[in-house]
């Protein structure tokens, strides 16, 4: 079984979202002891940007088949200007590829990378959850609910720390909650 461990904050010490995705990785490893990971941290080793001779790459090439191959993906996300880092970005731009990831047909769009299992722990400086007053620019995890939807990966659970900014009891509590979370979910023994 592998796992691909994603970062992207550019934070190294102190990152929120680094502390949560290597928590979600330590209870999959105690849940599946055997399994295989794989670390890319998109900040300390960014991605270029996407090009039409750049995209068929090898390195591209092996970006993309490194997520296929995965069969558990936990992704690391601080919330950037109301978004996800571009460095992030620029690894959705390689993974999210037709005739790949995806498909168009007759009966519309079909994901085609589903059945692994997908992890994002997401923090975020302010406020943004249902019925709060900023919800409607919170476009890191609504974006992201929408692509990993749309390869087929609809069933992606969201681990979210925020109000991380709003003082140290907040922030305590944010991750406090999120590694709660984690235990609830992702702590299951082996077999
Ligand atoms: C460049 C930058 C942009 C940010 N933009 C936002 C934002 O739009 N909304 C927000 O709530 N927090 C924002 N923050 C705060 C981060 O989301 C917050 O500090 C989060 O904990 C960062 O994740 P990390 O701790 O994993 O680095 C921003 C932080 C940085 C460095």
């Amino acid at each position: 079984m592998n796992l691909l461990h994603i970062d992207s904050s550019i934070q190294a010490d102190g990152s929120a979202s680094r502390m949560i995705s290597a928590a979600a990785v330590e209870r999959l490893k105690a849940a599946h002891p055997d399994i295989n990971v794989t670390y890319r941290d998109l900040a300390a080793e960014p991605l270029a940007h996407i090009t039409l001779e750049g995209l068929s790459s090898a390195h591209a090439q092996g970006v993309l088949d490194e997520f296929l191959n995965a069969d558990i993906v936990v992704i690391g996300v601080p919330m950037y200007n109301f978004g996800i880092p571009s460095q992030l970005k620029a690894w959705i731009d390689h993974i999210a590829i037709a005739g790949k990831t995806f498909s168009y047909g007759p009966e519309g769009v079909m994901g085609l990378a589903g059945g692994k299992r997908v992890t994002v722990a997401l923090s975020r400086g302010g406020l943004y959850g249902e019925g709060s007053p900023a919800a409607s620019i919170e476009h890191a995890e609504t974006y992201l609910k929408a692509v990993l939807g749309f390869i087929g990966l609809g069933d992606a659970e969201f681990i979210v720390a925020e109000g991380l900014a709003l003082g140290s009891e907040q922030r305590e509590a944010a991750l406090a909650g999120a590694f709660a979370q984690l235990d609830e979910r992702l702590l299951q023994p082996a077999g």
